[in-house]
């Protein structure tokens, strides 16, 4: 479980509110103030969701189902490393629930979840246009083609 710290994300939370005022009148306002939350402390912390409805007036289980839906929302910390798996056609045809697996399988942790030091967590992601090169996965900004499972291990250690 990872603790939010209201005390130490203080000024944060104060900028997030006036955030939330100055767009609260708009139309589909959830998307945007959802994505500064995410830009803002790295994650979408409970007691953050909890905040928004209080102050938009929005029930959390309507916040829950839309931030659900867009894999760009977190409700855990990232790790140091986000481990994006493609799980798009191309991909998934040439192995890439294997890796998925083996990753979790190494890391500890399941597809969402961030290990508790911290360090790595594993998302999925959907086609990002290099299916020629299948599978695909990315490791913050750097792209690995061609990957294999047996090229788990490796990175990690590489990372490690
Ligand atoms: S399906 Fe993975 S890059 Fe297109």
């Amino acid at each position: 479980m990872f603790l939010f710290d209201q005390e130490e994300n203080r000024e944060k939370i104060e900028e997030f509110i006036a955030f939330m005022d100055k767009n609260r009148e708009m139309d589909g306002a959830l998307l945007p103030v959802l994505q500064e939350a995410q830009n803002k402390f790295g994650y979408i912390p409970e007691e953050i969701v909890e905040l928004i409805s209080s102050h938009m007036q929005i029930l959390t289980s309507t916040i829950y189902g839309v931030a659900t839906f867009y894999s760009q929302f977190s409700f855990v910390p990232r790790g140091k490393y986000s481990i994006s798996v493609c799980m798009g056609t191309a991909c998934y045809v040439k192995g890439a629930t294997d890796i998925l697996e083996e990753f979790s399988k190494v890391l500890g942790i399941g597809l969402g979840e961030t290990t508790p030091d911290r360090k790595f967590s594993i998302v999925e992601t959907r086609c990002v246009g290099l299916c020629s090169d299948a599978p695909v996965v990315m490791i913050n900004n750097q792209v690995y083609t061609h990957f294999k499972r047996a090229d788990v291990d490796h990175i990690l250690s590489i990372l490690g």
